[in-house]
């Protein structure tokens, strides 16, 4: 039986980012929980003296075992140790699980080439439960990052230099090659940009901290939430503002191709 091991889909399609953007010649075409109401107290209030009062207990913390049984394991298989439908979690780290639940892209109903963004499926509790399971298989892996406050400036010029070749001068995303795209960056958290960053999803690179330090990382996350609500003040669709890719393509063509490798190369030594 074929079993994912980890990973071993990346360099080939990071192989293929770099040529893809050649081909980015123009720019990238591309809902809350019901509340629940608080359980009455004046029952409580009104008890006669002597009737103890029903215990007010929180609701039960989610089982990250149960979640992780009925939503994943028939992919991943039932301790993480990847199966034909789905790559090992083992090692992944808990940035890896929150970012890919929290940001919906997981569990996805059948194989698809790129999970999407999407409405996340589970609570932040149940987040939180299920990034506890998949880290207890073992495997050590990027923590979920803590971001701190950055610095404008130096996000900006980290961005055009290390995320623009792929997700555009203003975030608004990029096709990149064979139906893949870099996602517009307008939905993502601070914390989903650090992940994202250390974790490398999909096509991405992995930028491990000798390439980009926390302070760096958070200078990014705080730029790429000032595009963010710079676009929602332009109130306006993001087409054709895709940023410096037309000029000195060639030249962001070669040095991406060196990035991407020297990332993964970084990420791979420092996974060891
Ligand atoms: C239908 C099969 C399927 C289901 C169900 C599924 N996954 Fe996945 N998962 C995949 C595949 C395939 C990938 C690789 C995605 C890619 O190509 O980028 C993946 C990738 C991941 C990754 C990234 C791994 C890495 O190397 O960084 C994480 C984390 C993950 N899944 C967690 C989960 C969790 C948690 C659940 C349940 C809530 C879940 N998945 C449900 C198939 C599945
Ligand atoms: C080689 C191209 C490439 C580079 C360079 C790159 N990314 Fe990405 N990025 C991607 C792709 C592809 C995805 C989608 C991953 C997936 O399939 O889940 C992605 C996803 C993301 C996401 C998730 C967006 C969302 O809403 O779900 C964030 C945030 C992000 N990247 C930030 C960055 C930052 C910050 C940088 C620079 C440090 C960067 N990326 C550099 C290709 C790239």
């Amino acid at each position: 039986m074929a079993v994912w091991t980890h990973r071993w889909w990346h360099p080939a399609r990071a192989a293929t980012a770099g040529a893809a953007l050649a081909l980015a010649a123009g720019p990238a075409a591309l809902a809350a929980p019901a509340e629940v109401a608080p359980p009455p107290v004046t029952a409580a209030l009104v008890a006669p003296a002597g009737v103890a009062p029903p215990p007010v207990t929180a609701a039960p913390a989610p089982d990250g075992e149960a979640l992780y049984r009925q939503n994943c394991a028939s992919c991943h298989g039932d301790r993480g140790q990847g199966a034909q439908r789905g790559p090992s979690l083992i090692g992944v780290g808990a940035a890896s699980v929150d970012f890919q639940v929290g940001t919906g892209r997981m569990p996805i109903p059948h194989e698809v080439q790129q999970p999407r963004r999407a409405e996340p499926v589970f609570s932040a509790d149940e987040i939180a439960a299920l990034v506890a399971h998949v880290t207890s298989f073992g495997g050590g892996g990027p923590a979920v990052p803590r971001v701190g406050p950055g610095r404008l400036p130096t996000g900006r010029e980290l961005f055009a230099a290390n995320c623009a070749p792929c997700h555009g001068g203003t975030g608004a995303g990029a096709p990149l090659t064979n139906g893949w795209i870099a996602p517009p960056l307008y939905d993502a958290t601070a914390v989903q940009v650090a992940e994202a960053v250390r974790v490398g999803p999909g096509l991405m690179p992995v930028f491990p901290s000798q390439v980009l330090t926390d302070q760096q990382v958070d200078d990014l996350a705080a730029y790429v939430q000032r595009l963010r609500s710079e676009r929602l003040d332009r109130g306006g669709n993001p087409l054709g503002r895709l940023g410096p890719l037309a000029e000195g393509l060639v030249a962001w063509v070669v040095t991406l191709g060196l990035l991407v490798a020297a990332a993964r190369w970084l990420g791979r030594r420092a996974g060891e």
